[in-house]
């Protein structure tokens, strides 16, 4: 995404500090790419569990992605920002945003994208909402999965100390519980029966950020490469 563009989006959010977190998230963290390559071309809608101020779906409509978009996260402040940035885009006619916890997720069916936020519950909840997530998937729907995983590693340990700051700053309340191993996301997948691969996805961030991708078997069109 280009400067020109990532301005656009900054110019939707109230307040120089938060035009600032959005300028420098899409300047540095590949995650809306990679997930906008993988549903581009479908129709299907998107639900964003845990969608912040939707950023997500700010990009996927900068790069012409017209799918519906419906977000979802506890932060009300999140959500209230999220919603003006919505308004001043014109976009109530494509994307929502709700306020819910993971656990009251809407009936749709599509594309899930679940994107740095598993680790915010506890482990037995990551599991049900992973669980959870699987049935939001339409035949042809992908789960786009980002999370922080836990390795020995320094980019784990620095991924700590960010969310050390992120708690304490007030931007994610009660901050991480849990940080999962690539088994305990990837296990969950496999026995709803769905293809899962996974990748690192850091761009120029220190964080030890994977990306996981599920869909069900057999489902057209296989993995990008
Ligand atoms: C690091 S932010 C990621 C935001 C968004 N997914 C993105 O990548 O731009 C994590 C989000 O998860 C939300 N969250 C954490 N626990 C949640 C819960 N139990 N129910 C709903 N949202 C939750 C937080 O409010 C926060 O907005």
């Amino acid at each position: 995404m280009n400067r020109l563009a990532r301005q656009r989006i900054a110019s939707l959010y109230d307040g120089r500090l938060q035009r600032c977190y959005v300028r420098t998230k899409l300047a540095s963290d590949p995650v809306y790419a990679a997930v906008t390559a993988l549903v581009a071309g479908s129709a299907l809608p998107l639900l964003d569990i845990g969608c912040g101020i939707g950023l997500l779906g700010q990009y996927l409509h900068a790069h012409g992605h017209a799918l519906p978009y419906l977000g979802v996260d506890h932060d009300p402040r999140k959500i209230a920002a999220g919603r003006r940035a919505v308004q001043h885009a014109g976009l109530a006619a494509t994307m929502g945003l709700h306020r819910a916890d993971v656990t009251e997720l809407p009936t749709t069916r599509g594309h899930v994208a679940l994107l740095d936020v598993l680790h915010y519950l506890p482990a037995g909840r990551q599991r049900e909402l992973l669980q959870a997530a699987t049935r939001h998937l339409a035949a042809q729907g992908r789960l786009v999965i980002r999370n922080v995983l836990r390795e020995d590693n320094w980019r784990f340990h620095a991924t700590r100390v960010e969310e050390f700051f992120l708690s304490s700053s007030g931007w994610i309340p009660g901050g991480a519980q849990h940080y999962p191993t690539a088994a305990e996301v990837c296990a969950p997948l496999g026995d709803a029966g769905l293809d899962v691969r996974i990748e690192p996805l850091r761009g120029l961030t220190p964080f030890n950020s994977y990306l996981i991708v599920a869909q069900p078997t057999g489902s057209d069109g296989g993995f990008p490469p």
